[in-house]
């Protein structure tokens, strides 16, 4: 008799990603599908100094059991982080720290999604987030987006016929889109949380990794410009891709109810985040590390996504269509088929596994209606001769 799995994973299949992972340990491949920052730009030195002083401060906080809520000291840092981003309203009181930003989507799924329940999601939008959401039962909706984000006309049409139990955008540089949501579009999210009565969850893990003009204040931080909007906006922000995804440490800003109950669910899933990794990035952010960690990380991208644009449109021309990130990690791009060059980006991966170069074709990002011609590209774990190498591969293989 095989096991009885519980019917909710029959909503969910394993990541079409993972698959394509495990030909990525080819010899001599260059990989452009990973979502990972460089391992290389970690501030092992930061970090070591960091760990050490916990350690040696505050051995009792960081190697016992904490508050679910999170470990005051890095609530006090996480909250004034905020504040110089322009939340001027946090207090540590309002935020929780989570095991990654993946921990915080799961709370809200979890407090938040009855089987059935309509959400709305950007279309494409985070794979991990699909899957999370639809564990809970979530039937998503989808909406377009464009270069300046989700367009918020549709967006309003959408709210207003399936009447969601909360929309989710990644506003800043999203995973996969790289796309900008402009000020204007994520004031008028405000408007539409308010008109009706709509919780928006802002997953922001991307927003510090811009490479010029910084992007408009996240959609949290403008709370103040729309009366009411405050309590329906949901915020998830992520120490992963600046600092390091190993230390698993993000945050979740909410209403005090939301807050609460999502408190009550991380005590039964993992009752705390550790607290050696709170206590280190507490001590990290209290040494004033972080500017120069942020100025770097934006160099070195900015660098390989201005590297990653020009080779592309050298090697691909108009064979392909995109827009070039001004932060994050990710190209989002989309086969034209000029010229009678390959239109399917399912296709076009497997021609270019086989020159030796890998990207995540688009399909798994669409929680319904995938577009088969686009694909993601990461350019940040390669560096810049790489990236030339990789991308002339792909101009081989189209
Ligand atoms: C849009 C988005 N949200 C959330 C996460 C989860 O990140 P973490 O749990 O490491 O904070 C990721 C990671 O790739 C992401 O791309």
């Amino acid at each position: 008799m095989p096991l009885q799995f519980a019917t909710r994973l029959n909503n969910v299949e394993t990541s079409a990603i993972r698959e394509l992972f495990k030909l990525l340990g080819k010899p001599g491949i260059i990989s452009f599908a990973g979502g990972f920052p460089d391992s290389a730009m970690f501030d092992v030195e930061g970090l070591k100094e960091a760990s050490n002083k916990a350690l040696t401060e505050e051995p009792g906080g960081a190697l016992q059991y904490g508050a679910t809520e999170g470990y005051n000291p890095l609530r006090e840092q996480l909250a004034a982080f905020m504040q110089t981003k322009g939340v001027k309203d946090i207090s540590p009181e309002g935020l929780i720290v989570t095991t990654g930003s993946q921990q915080a989507l799961d709370l809200l799924g979890k407090t938040m999604i009855s089987p059935g329940d309509k959400v709305i999601v950007e279309a494409p939008t985070f794979l991990a987030t699909i899957q999370c959401f639809r564990l809970y039962g979530a039937d998503l909706i989808s909406a377009p987006i464009d270069a300046d984000g989700v367009q918020t006309d549709k967006l309003e049409q959408l709210i207003a016929e399936h009447k969601p139990k909360f929309v989710y955008l990644i506003p800043t540089f999203g995973n996969p889109s790289g796309a900008m949501l402009s000020r204007e579009r994520r004031k008028r999210v405000l408007e539409l949380a308010v008109k009706y009565q709509t919780l928006v969850v802002e997953d922001d893990p991307y927003g510090d990794l811009y490479f010029g003009e910084p992007p408009p204040p996240s959609i949290l931080a403008m709370t103040p410009e729309v009366p009411g909007s405050r309590e329906w906006i949901a915020h998830c922000g992520s120490m992963s891709k600046v600092l390091s995804p190993g230390l698993r440490v993000g945050w979740l800003i909410a209403q005090p109810e939301l807050l609460a109950k999502a408190t009550m669910c991380k005590q039964f899933s993992d009752a705390h985040t550790s607290t050696f990794a709170q206590a280190t990035a507490a001590q990290y952010l209290k040494a004033g590390r972080m500017p120069a960690t942020l100025a770097n990380v934006r160099k070195v991208y900015g660098e390989r996504a201005r590297v990653m644009g020009e080779s592309l449109k050298r090697e691909l021309g108009d064979a392909i269509a995109f827009t070039q990130p001004q932060g994050g990690l990710f190209f989002w791009a989309r086969l034209t088929g000029a010229g009678g060059k390959i239109k399917d980006a399912n296709e076009f991966a497997k021609r270019a596994i086989e020159k030796g170069v890998a990207f995540v074709p688009g399909v798994p990002f669409y929680a319904k209606d995938p577009d088969v011609s686009t694909l993601r590209l990461s350019f940040a774990t390669a560096d810049v001769g790489k990236i030339e190498e990789g991308v002339g591969r792909l101009g081989k293989a189209i």
